[in-house]
């Protein structure tokens, strides 16, 4: 035991975490100064080889120095485990928000984190001997990487294609999986249960929103649903290689990326998040991007398309923004069956009550 300890933020946790359970292989711990400069500037760890799009540094004030060994705990206490501190550096978070998320905005979810979190990082590696705490929902459905590649293996299961989100599954996001399940062995769902910013659906609630899909609207033998710990940054195009990177290390061989993925208020274009997989080798990133336009119900086509399928005009199509969608829940009214599955809305309305 070392006489140096620290409580991690709660991004901290879900970092730590995915350190520690091979979500973030081939990392062995916090980086250092090299390896962000690289992350920063070239979307790759140092040396160029392995594909690496947003730093995971450990921002602390903590008085240090190398080679010191820091225990850690979870931002509940519970103890974790320890990191090697082998370098004590400051970062550019100027640079870092231009470069990660395109913007300097402190309105920026993921500016306001990184700028609060301030310059000053420890790196090394880290040791582990207990995982943070999840609820049972999650516990239920919570897979290691290791885990997963086994379930997929067991199931003889050769191109998976993953979904992230941070959401209720919609029906657009249901056409999406489903498309993907038409050309593929098996879908995993993958939501992200860590941090989320105000105004997001809890995780605890959605789960319960892809359990009752699961067992009304998806074939169970072609689904496996997990979670996936990680803290959203809101990075749209950075992030979805990095969402992509996570779930290639879960075992996909495919990641769905639509429109403005991981997106956040107007920062990104509709298909950054896509467009910037031509920036990177996707031999080394190791998982290929499934690529879908913007999908909607046409009430012409009865039923869910998108510009490459549906000829249709603007006026036939059914749109509701996050907002509306939110009004309506708010006042017990669920969306139309063409925008969310009843059951769906049906558990929306009842958490809206409490939220
Ligand atoms: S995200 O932050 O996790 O990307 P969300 O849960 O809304 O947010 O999206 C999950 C995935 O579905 C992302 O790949 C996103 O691009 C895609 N997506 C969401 N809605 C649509 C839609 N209407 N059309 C096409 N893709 C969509």
């Amino acid at each position: 035991m070392s006489d140096k300890s620290l409580t991690l933020s709660a991004r901290q946790t879900a970092d730590f975490e995915l350190l520690a359970n091979g979500g973030f292989a081939p990392l062995k711990g916090f980086q250092g100064s090299e390896d962000w400069k690289s992350v920063v500037e070239n979307m790759t760890l140092a040396g160029g080889e392995e594909v690496w799009p947003i730093p995971v540094v450990l921002a602390t004030d903590l008085d240090v120095s190398e080679g010191d060994v820091v225990e850690l705990s979870a931002d509940n206490g519970k103890k974790l485990g320890r990191i090697r501190v082998s370098e004590i550096f400051e970062r550019d978070v100027e640079k870092e928000c231009e470069n990660v998320y395109r913007t300097t905005d402190d309105a920026h979810p993921g500016v306001a984190a990184t700028k609060q979190e301030g310059s000053r990082c420890i790196a090394g590696e880290i040791e582990a001997d207990d995982m943070p705490d999840h609820e049972e929902a999650f516990m239920r459905r919570y897979f290691t990487p290791e885990q997963s590649r086994k379930e997929f293996a067991d199931r003889g299961w050769k191109r998976i294609v993953a979904f992230q989100t941070r959401n209720p599954i919609h029906r657009a996001h249901e056409y999406l999986t489903k498309a993907a399940l038409e050309v593929s062995d098996g879908l995993f769902l993958h939501p992200l249960i860590g941090e989320t910013k105000k105004g997001d659906i809890p995780a605890d609630v959605r789960m319960r929103c892809y359990e009752v899909l699961m067992e009304k609207y998806y074939p169970n033998d072609r689904v496996v649903l997990g979670v996936n710990p990680a803290a959203m940054r809101y990075a749209g195009p950075r992030e979805a290689i990095f969402h992509a990177v996570v779930r290639r290390n879960y075992g996909a061989t495919h990641f769905i990326v639509g429109r403005d993925h991981a997106g956040v208020g107007d920062y990104y274009g509709t298909y950054d998040a896509q467009q910037i997989f031509d920036e990177v080798d996707i031999d080394k990133l190791g998982i290929r991007p499934l690529m879908f336009e913007h999908t909607f119900w046409c009430y012409k086509c009865e039923g869910l398309g998108s510009n490459k399928t549906c000829p249709h005009t603007p006026e036939d199509r059914l749109f509701l923004s996050g907002t509306k969608v939110r009004e309506m829940l708010e006042n017990g009214e669920a969306p139309p069956h063409e925008f969310s599955r009843p059951e769906v809305a049906e558990i929306l309305i009842d958490a809206y009550k409490d939220l």
